[in-house]
């Protein structure tokens, strides 16, 4: 972050003094202007309901230009990441240290992260507190958070090795984890972790394999789940992200910080969205239908939204959305369902839409849930935990954000203010003159 020439001046139309503010350059994207000082010298706040024009903090790790459609892990392209950067640990490891891995470097993170993936056996007695039909969600944000009761040795967030393991327990846990919470929501016994396997394939074999008979992971299948989970893995300052920064800035432990960004990606406005997209599309049904759907979705009160797509700052394709058809279209050849109703369906919607003048002059797109239903239900995962495999990739996102913001000088607790419109100042009345 350097200081630039030009500084910003606030002046005001009734001669009050004018206040001069910096102007910071980061190392690409836009300037930011610091206010900081701004309430001191003016008695005034910003108003900025959700935060559609402020930087909450500085960061090196994700670059999103919402214009051109392009996302950057520390620099590097998702495109070239997804296809040929190698798998999600490697992608963990750059989020989390700045750079790819080498081949020792990556031994050594993926021997780490594969000896933390069991949870403590004690873990299964909070799975048995929920209803079987319990939505994943809700079984990730309690127990993610329950994980803070085991690890009282790896708390203390001001211990930089304290931070490392706890990043690593989550990172190696949430597939565990996610896989129990599905394992409990169809009545089968839990699988437990095998070291032989890679992340994507041991998840694979803890969600599908069964006591009973040997079970075979599909590399095709694996390599496209390992892809799903490199295009979710972090976000720049997403709903999600900024709450685990918010909780984080109070000295919450990363357990109860990662557990509250579970429960703000659940929302289908965020990370629900791609429950929420499949479930549209089957709402839909045929292609017939969809100049009926195009209409709702224009009418104001009808409160329907085009699941899936539009974005707070793609004003361009989402390059996820691109890799995540991709993808789909990948995992359905592989299993000879290329010709699936739901995938033409979505891609009829989306020529549609993007033909249309209402969708075009709000630069309305697919973003990255629009496919990633489909594909993760021809994976064979259950639609009620699509957002949970959402949170098992952004996990480590979340962890280098709150790393990186637990270590930045500049990082105080949040607290933003108001722009009061309440009742002013008044006197209780004696009940009888109510
Ligand atoms: C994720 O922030 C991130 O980075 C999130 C994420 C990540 O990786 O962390 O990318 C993941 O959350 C992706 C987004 C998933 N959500 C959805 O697909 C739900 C559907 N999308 C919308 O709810 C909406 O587009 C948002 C919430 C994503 C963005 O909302 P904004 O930026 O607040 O934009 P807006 O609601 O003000 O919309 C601007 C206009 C409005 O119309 P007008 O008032 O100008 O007439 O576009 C319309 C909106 O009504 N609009 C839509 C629409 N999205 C916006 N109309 C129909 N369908 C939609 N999907």
């Amino acid at each position: 972050m350097t200081n630039s020439e030009t500084k910003a001046t606030l002046s005001f139309s009734d001669g009050s003094p004018a206040l001069e503010m910096p102007i910071y350059k980061g190392s690409i994207g836009p300037d930011v202007i610091d206010i900081r000082k701004l309430y001191g010298s003016t008695g005034m706040f910003t108003y900025d309901p959700g935060f559609m024009s402020t930087a909450a903090c500085n960061s090196s790790i994700t670059y999103i230009d919402g214009d051109k459609g392009e996302l950057l892990y520390r620099g590097y392209p998702i495109e070239q990441l997804a296809v040929n950067g190698g798998d999600f640990l490697e992608t963990c490891y750059l989020l989390l240290n700045g750079e790819l891995p080498n081949a020792d470097q990556k031994k050594e993170f993926v021997a780490t992260v594969t000896n933390h993936t069991m949870v403590h056996e004690q873990m299964q007695f909070f799975f048995r507190g929920f209803r079987r039909d319990a939505h994943p969600m809700s079984v990730l944000v309690g127990t993610v958070g329950a994980l803070a009761s085991f690890y009282h040795d790896s708390l203390d967030i001001n211990d930089p090795h304290h931070r490392e393991v706890s990043a690593i327990r989550l990172i190696a846990k949430m597939p565990t984890l996610v896989a129990m919470a599905y394992k409990y929501s169809i009545g089968q016994p839990f699988v437990y972790p095998r070291n032989d396997l890679s992340y994507s394939a041991n998840f694979m074999h803890m969600m599908f394999s069964t006591p009973c008979e040997p079970y075979k992971t599909n590399e095709v299948l694996v390599r496209a789940l390992d892809r799903i989970l490199i295009l979710h893995a972090d976000h720049e300052q997403n709903a999600s992200t900024s709450t685990v920064r918010l909780a984080g800035s109070s000295g919450a432990n990363p357990f109860a910080c990662i557990a509250a960004g579970i429960a703000c990606l659940w929302g289908p406005a965020h990370g629900g969205a791609n429950e929420a997209a499949l479930s549209m599309l089957e709402e839909i049904g045929s292609v017939d239908n969809i100049p009926e759907f195009i209409a709702q979705v224009k009418d104001k009160n009808s409160g329907v939204k085009l699941m899936g797509f539009g974005h707070r700052v793609y004003k361009n394709y989402d390059p996820r959305a691109k890799l995540m058809r991709e993808t789909c279209y990948e995992v359905l050849q592989e299993l000879g369902l290329q010709d699936d109703p739901l995938f033409k369906l979505a891609m009829a919607l989306e020529k549609i839409a993007l033909e249309d003048e209402y969708f075009v002059s709000r630069k309305l797109y697919p973003n990255v849930d629009f496919y990633s239903g489909i594909v993760q239900r021809a994976l064979g995962i259950p639609t009620a935990l699509f957002t949970g495999i959402f949170a098992l990739a952004r996990t480590v996102g979340w962890i280098a954000q709150w790393k990186e913001m637990i270590s930045d000088p500049e990082q105080k607790i949040g607290r933003p203010r108001q722009l009061f419109v309440g009742s002013a100042k008044r006197d209780v009345p004696a009940i009888d003159k109510r």
